[in-house]
């Protein structure tokens, strides 16, 4: 194997990812904020800024595709002589004597030292503050005083990013700035409908400033080299329309061994309508004032951080795994949750793979991401459940995606992939588990948010199972609509246009035939789910409690309805046996014309993963030898040495019956790329089974602790989080990854390590014990918060992969595997 070069290493005291070159194979981000404000940010302090909607609401202006990459960001231009230099070396790219940035659990710390000068920021979104901090600390380390000049540097973006881009003849006209102290204002548009605008500020006097770009950069330089900085000295440019910015000129003397802190503030401040102005065309800076004056000094600031890390250390400390494996440690109790933090709140729409102007919020992503999350804070994962559940239609069917900021659906992408309602359940199930809260299903929840609309959030779920039932195919298997999980296999598009969307255009789909075994298998597991369900609200209705408001519910039949859902199960199963099974593994799908997708019989793409993924957690013909027979031919065709792809062999021309899937070289994304959200899918279904050794193996080879150590040069993308796709075998270069982030494996991976590897999982009573490990492993110890309980839990495998022998808690044999509900600390003691 080549050597690979290292770009940085893990800090796990610390929680810290710490970046020692600052030239990456690619831009290695972090994120900042934790629920309205958020920032982007790159290991060279690339990135932007937003208002809980990329879209709508972008503060701070950044260039997608552009050469080079990552320009455009928070810069400190530091001129010490003829030295220009950036603590985060760009844009300046002056050579730096020192360079570290440390990625942490919602900050960033970007130091740079250059002729005994030592620039370090640390930059955070204080919790529950509109802003981001960015505290600059200048240290002279030489003998020498040092007159240094300082130049901060942000460009606005005319809050709708997708506009902003393009819409060139208005926007070089609206730009608007006020100036007051050392206070730059942004407020375009605000003299019309807008009721927003943003400020930057530094905490000191400042002997200068500018606000248009052109100005501060000059028309024929570049951020590398403005024009301001560098003849070091401030135009006090005004901005009136053209591209404003906000950049503060400060002259800063340091003693030899004297350091100074700056605390720069990048805010965002809502007014009422009859609030807006102080004076005719001044805005009113109250709230500004206040954002302020509650973050102005060192202390202040320093204070605000302990916050932020304690609320990080509160949140890590519900899950925490002692294994003595540094790497499964590390991913578990750190960056796999904080992933999913980050998924949680921005779905697929900011990273530097998605431009935040094309997606928001997809249904069934949203509903998987929340399946990372709720553990952590249950409250918001209940409110996401409405909003997303709110966007559904009263047929059961769904919009594709939504606003965050409106929570309305996307009119663009509109509705019909046909798994989209069974996600529902998946999220809502588990939402109950964590917090055992029933009442979320007696929710009054609208349809496509219109008011009047509202039925219970129950009823929600009896649709969505229903929308699967009432559109059977030939086969009786589910129809697949536009498509189910995997976006790209579009089977009724038939489309040559290439301006046409696969994804939106339906050119034949009366008469379709086409079915999918991915959500045969995805109805079953929710399916059985929304049964158990069921079976539970009618033994609380019986016993233990009623707590519905609605009358609906109250007087609803749930065994009743359990038992419709049986059948329907069972049928499904059936349907699965005698028309999805290929011999060695489960089919795909049927085409519009009937045919099979991903068969023997096939020339290529004979079998795909998603299928084998859901049908063998579903554990469909595992009495036949069907779910071992998949999971052999997963690990006979699909494995290689970067994880499973997600079909073999890949396809290597355009299919017009298949769409998308089939547009992709060979190797990328949907067609046999290393699809990391699907692995986990096997791999659960390898637990399922009770074969830990392949589950482990499989779980290993995606695990970004495991590849960081390996490949950094050539899986260029950051090696603390999953990435959405990793090219597979049949790439150009198979290992190579990309769209980081922003992707359902971080759900998928914590699922799958949590609950069934490690085998703590939550259920309606307490706490099942059920862990799948490879023989290798030793005994370990999770501390799980759980409700008002907290449990310490210690396992002792034995070298067995699966099977609980004994559980014992607080000193006393149970029967079963689950730990009962109880309030308090406990201990257990399981043996397998
Ligand atoms: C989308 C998912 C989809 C997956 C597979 C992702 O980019 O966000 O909704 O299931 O691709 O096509």
């Amino acid at each position: 194997m080549e050597q690979q070069k290292r770009y940085g290493h893990f800090d796990d005291n610390n929680r810290e990812y710490v970046i020692t070159d600052p030239q990456t194979p690619w831009p290695w981000i972090n994120y900042l904020g934790n629920e309205d404000f958020f920032s982007l940010i790159s290991n060279t302090a690339g990135g932007y800024s937003f208002y809980k909607d990329a879209k709508f609401r972008r503060i701070t202006r950044y260039r997608y595709n552009n050469v080079p990459m990552d320009n455009g960001g928070r810069y400190f231009y530091i001129k010490d002589g003829d030295t220009v230099w950036n603590p985060g070396w760009k844009p300046c790219k002056t050579p730096l004597d020192f360079y570290e940035c440390r990625h942490g659990m919602s900050y960033t710390r970007v130091t740079g030292r250059k002729n005994g000068v030592e620039a370090s920021v640390l930059f955070f979104v204080p919790l529950k503050k509109w802003a981001e901090v960015q505290k600059l600390t200048l240290k002279n380390e030489s003998n020498e005083v040092k007159n240094l000049k300082l130049f901060s540097f942000e460009e606005w973006c005319l809050w709708n990013a997708a506009t902003d881009m393009e819409n060139f003849q208005r926007n070089f006209s609206t730009g608007e700035v006020e100036i007051e102290g050392s206070t730059i204002y942004h407020k375009t548009e605000y003299r019309e409908r807008r009721n927003h605008y943003a400020f930057y500020h530094v905490n000191t006097e400042i002997q200068g400033f500018d606000t248009d770009r052109e100005t501060f950069v000059g028309l024929y330089n570049e951020f590398a080299d403005p024009q301001v900085v560098m003849e070091g000295r401030p135009r006090n440019s005004h901005a009136h329309g053209w591209s404003p910015i906000a950049s503060h000129y400060i002259e800063v003397t340091l003693k030899p061994g004297e350091s100074k802190d700056f605390v720069f503030l990048l805010g965002y401040i809502e007014n009422e309508q009859d609030k807006k102005f102080s004076a005719p065309q001044v805005i009113n800076k109250d709230k500004a004032h206040a954002l302020i004056a509650e973050l102005d000094t060192t202390a202040k600031v320093d204070k605000a951080f302990a916050e932020l890390c304690e609320y990080w250390d509160a949140l890590l400390n519900i899950y925490k795994v002692r294994t003595g494996n540094d790497k499964l440690d590390r991913m578990v109790n750190i960056w796999n949750q904080y992933q999913c933090m980050v998924t949680f709140n921005f779905s697929r729409s900011a990273s530097f793979f998605e431009s935040g102007v094309g997606r928001g919020m997809g249904f069934r992503d949203s509903n998987q991401d929340l399946v990372g999350f709720v553990h952590q804070i249950p409250p918001r994962a209940r409110q996401r459940i409405i909003d997303i559940a709110s966007t559904q239609f009263p047929d059961g069917g769904c919009y594709h995606q939504y606003q965050p900021l409106t929570k309305r659906g996307n009119n663009d992408i509109g509705g019909g992939f046909n798994d989209d309602p069974c996600w529902l359940i998946f999220g809502t199930v588990a939402y109950i588990k964590e917090t055992g809260d029933f009442s979320i299903l007696d929710e009054m929840v609208p349809f496509d948010n219109q008011p009047g609309s509202e039925v219970t959030l129950f009823e929600h779920l009896k649709i969505s199972m229903d929308h699967v039932i009432k559109n059977l195919g030939p086969h009786m298997l589910p129809l697949i609509g536009r498509a189910d999980w995997n976006d790209c296999l579009n089977l009724n598009c038939f489309s040559w246009d290439p301006n046409e969307s696969f994804q939106t255009t339906e050119n034949v789909s009366e008469g379709t035939k086409a079915e999918s075994l991915m959500i045969a298998g995805l109805f079953v597991v929710t399916g059985k789910d929304y049964v158990a369900l069921c079976n539970k609200i009618e033994e609380l209705k019986n016993g233990k409690i009623d707590n519905f408001n609605s009358s609906t519910l109250k007087s609803f039949n749930f065994s009743a309805e359990a038992e419709r859902m049986q059948k329907a199960v069972d049928a499904m199963i059936e349907a699965v046996k005698k028309h999805g099974w290929d011999g060695e593994w489960y089919l795909r799908a049927y085409d519009f014309y009937g045919n099979k997708i991903g068969s023997n019989e096939c020339e290529e793409a004979k079998i795909f993963i998603e299928s084998q993924g859901w049908c063998t957690m579903a554990e469909i013909g595992a009495e036949d030898g069907m779910v071992a027979k998949s999971l052999d031919s997963c690990k006979k065709y699909l494995e290689c040495e970067h994880g499973m792809v997600l079909n073999n062999p890949a396809f290597t021309k355009y299919i017009y019956e298949y769409g998308e899937i089939s547009s992709y070289p060979e190797g990328y994304k949907e067609n046999a790329g290393i699809f990391c959200h699907n692995n986990p899918w096997v791999i659960i279904g390898e637990c399922i089974a009770g074969r830990g050794n392949d589950a482990w193996s499989h779980y290993a080879k995606i695990l970004p602790s495991y590849v960081e150590e390996k490949y950094q040069t050539l899986h260029k993308v950051e090696p603390y989080v999953n990435c959405q796709m990793v090219a597979g075998k049949d790439a150009f270069k198979p290992g190579e990854g990309k769209n980081s982030w922003l992707t359902g494996t971080a759900a998928w991976m914590w699922y799958t390590v949590s609950e069934f590897i490690l085998g703590i999982k939550p259920d309606y009573d307490g706490i099942r014990i059920d862990p799948c490990l490879p023989e290798t492993a030793g005994d370990y110890t999770v501390n799980r918060k759980f409700r008002d309980a907290e449990y310490e839990i210690t396992i002792h495998p034995n070298g067995q992969q699966k099977g609980v022998k004994s559980v014992t808690l607080d000193g006393q044999k149970i029967d079963g595997t689950v730990i009962p509900y109880s309030a308090g600390k406990h201990t257990v003691e399981v043996v397998m």
